[in-house]
């Protein structure tokens, strides 16, 4: 397992302490890495056996330069481990119906093994009904309803690719998470509601005892402290700061935001949630920003696009 180990000086908060502590990068180059080499030799497998290749459809909306990043990179991916994908595009003022009549003709393509339509969508756009257009054994996203059911029982699903991709993520650098106390700071139906629950599922790397904070939480810093895993998904930048973090806490940055920074080359730079250079001399590990949980959604989707391919073909 490549995990990079960074000894510091603990800590920048305790500026006379001779201790020293070992903290863990959790670094989602090294373990999207792992997950992707596994996909690539099942598809490699599945393509010698005469079988066509997983076949992904990616729909965007617009060109909010995010999405198109976001999307751009889904694509290269799936070209990185054997599977096929297409990108459908629509101008920003697509009507809802015309993008609901090309779901369902995704959804009845037997070709076509995964559907993922980019978040979010234009004002006129339901994002729900769009959602729910998905035919749930193409829900690679795992956002309808049927698959979020399935994951609050405990049931054979498509887990959401950033809360999947976390679970990866502790599984790769074998963080034990049994008995921990799991803050999730975010309650959204793509990470931080599902998250919740897959950290308090009977799991491996869950049974953990988890609190939800959202924006009508009085006493966050005081829940933030008491957490042996931190998770912020609530996509303020640098909102977590040293003084919420508990010594030697497990710290899961979900963040990806654009700051303006005119010294740049592209104008602006990739923020986290965390505030890094301040908590990372706390924490027992953490995730980068850029470069942590970004690269394990991808990896969630992928490993999704192969189960809904298996199921698909009947493997
Ligand atoms: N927008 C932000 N995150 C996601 C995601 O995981 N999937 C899709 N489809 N849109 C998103």
């Amino acid at each position: 397992m490549g995990c990079l180990q960074v000894s510091q000086k603990k800590s920048s908060h305790k500026p006379n302490s001779d201790i020293f502590a070992i903290m863990l990068l959790l670094d989602g180059k090294i373990a999207s890495a792992a997950v992707k080499k596994d996909l690539l030799q099942q598809t490699q497998l599945i393509i010698q056996s005469g079988k066509r290749a997983p076949h992904l459809a990616a729909i965007l909306v617009g060109n909010n330069g995010a999405s198109e990043t976001y999307v751009a990179s889904k694509v290269k991916n799936c070209e990185e481990v054997g599977v096929t994908s297409t990108l459908v595009r629509f101008d920003s003022d697509v009507a809802e119906t015309t993008l609901l009549e090309a779901i369902a003709s995704l959804n009845a393509d037997p070709g076509i093994d995964g559907i993922l339509v980019q978040l979010p969508l234009p004002k006129q756009i339901s994002e729900q009904k769009v959602i729910e257009a998905i035919d749930p054994r193409k829900d690679v996203d795992g956002f309808h309803p049927s698959s979020a059911g399935k994951l609050v029982q405990g049931l054979p699903t498509f887990i959401p690719a950033t809360p999947y991709g976390i679970m990866l993520m502790l599984e790769h650098f074998n963080i034990e998470t049994k008995g921990k106390h799991a803050v999730v700071i975010g309650r959204s139906n793509i990470v931080g509601r599902p998250m919740s629950i897959l950290l308090s599922s009977n799991l491996k790397r869950g049974n953990c005892t988890v609190t939800i904070c959202h924006s009508h939480t009085p006493n966050l810093k005081d829940i933030c402290l008491q957490a042996d895993i931190l998770v912020a998904a609530l996509g303020k930048p640098e909102f977590v700061k040293v003084d919420m973090v508990k010594d030697g806490a497990i710290i899961i940055d979900v963040g990806i935001t654009r700051v303006d920074d005119p010294t740049a080359k592209k104008g602006f730079r990739i923020k986290g949630d965390v505030s890094f250079s301040e908590v990372s001399p706390k924490a027992s590990a953490i995730t980068p920003v850029p470069g942590g949980v970004g690269l394990m959604t991808i990896a969630g989707l992928l490993k999704n696009t192969l189960q809904a391919y298996k199921t698909n073909l009947k493997i």
